[in-house]
């Protein structure tokens, strides 16, 4: 894999069509399997090929000046899936650390992982770790590996740790916010989405950043994962310049 910008090609970044890329672009891969189906092979061929689009994907995202980067890799219903399947997605994680890391690095990417590390084979949470501590002060695209993750759980661990500090009388209940929370989450250090795509039209969030999507917008792409690539996404963020967000607030053009 080759990504040819680096920390150093910040000034040549281009911006979307009117200047206005999302800081964090959250993306559901889906469709592998269906990809796969289509084709008369297995489904881990379709995963095989979806880890190719990863590299292209990331490449655009430093290019196009977004910030962070969160793909959702393996959620925590993904375990229900036949174990043959589970082993491959576990094996193909393994690999994807192992030959893409050093090229990361170079290339100025800090590695971040979410999702639950217990359950994880300790040898895959020692290059999970190995990663985020070789990349931890880079600067050109912070990319989120949501691996094993599932929002409701990270919610639950994060309202016992509101619940274990209120039990040691550090934490007074009235003085639990919107940020007590979102502090204890695992993105804690990591910017809400702007925008969330999902492959294949699927129109859903799986338990996916629940929380963390409250503002976001969301695109909805028909192409199946593995098909996926940098003129989709391109798409989804010119896409995004367009949407007008409000926040609650009233249009600009509706003057009160
Ligand atoms: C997304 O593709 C990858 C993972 C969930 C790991 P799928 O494997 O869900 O593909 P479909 O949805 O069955 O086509
Ligand atoms: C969501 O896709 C999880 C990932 C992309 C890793 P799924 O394919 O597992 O979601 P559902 O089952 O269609 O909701
Ligand atoms: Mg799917």
């Amino acid at each position: 894999m080759t990504f040819t910008a680096d920390a150093s090609d910040l000034a040549a970044r281009q911006p979307s069509a009117d200047g206005c890329v999302p800081r964090h672009v959250a993306i559901i891969m889906d469709g592998n399997g269906r990809w796969a189906k289509a084709r008369g092979l297995p489904r881990t061929e379709g995963h095989r090929r979806g880890a190719e689009v990863i590299r292209r994907i990331v490449q655009r995202s430093i290019e196009t000046g977004v910030e962070t980067l969160t793909l959702f890799s393996f959620s925590s219903e993904n375990w229900s899936r036949p174990p043959s399947e589970v082993s491959y997605l576990l094996g193909l994680l393994r690999r994807f650390v192992r030959t893409d890391l050093a090229n990361l690095h170079k290339n100025g990417v800090r590695v971040r992982v979410i999702g639950a590390r217990e359950g994880l084979a300790s040898d895959i949470r020692a290059l999970l770790e190995e990663a985020e501590r070789l990349t931890c002060e880079n600067t050109a695209l912070t990319l989120v590996v949501a691996f094993n993750y599932g929002s409701r759980q990270e919610l639950v661990d994060a309202v016992r740790r509101l619940a274990d500090d209120v039990a040691a009388g550090t934490l007074d209940p009235q003085a639990i916010c919107s940020e007590a929370i979102t502090e204890r989450l695992y993105t804690a250090d990591i910017p809400d989405p702007d925008l969330i795509i999902r492959t294949s039209g699927e129109q859903r969030l799986s338990n996916f950043l629940l929380w963390q999507a409250a503002y976001a917008e969301f695109y909805f792409e028909p192409a199946l994962w593995p098909d996926y690539d940098e003129a989709a996404f391109d798409k989804a963020l010119a896409a995004y310049a367009k949407r007008e967000r409000r926040f609650g607030r009233v249009s600009s053009q509706v003057a009160p």
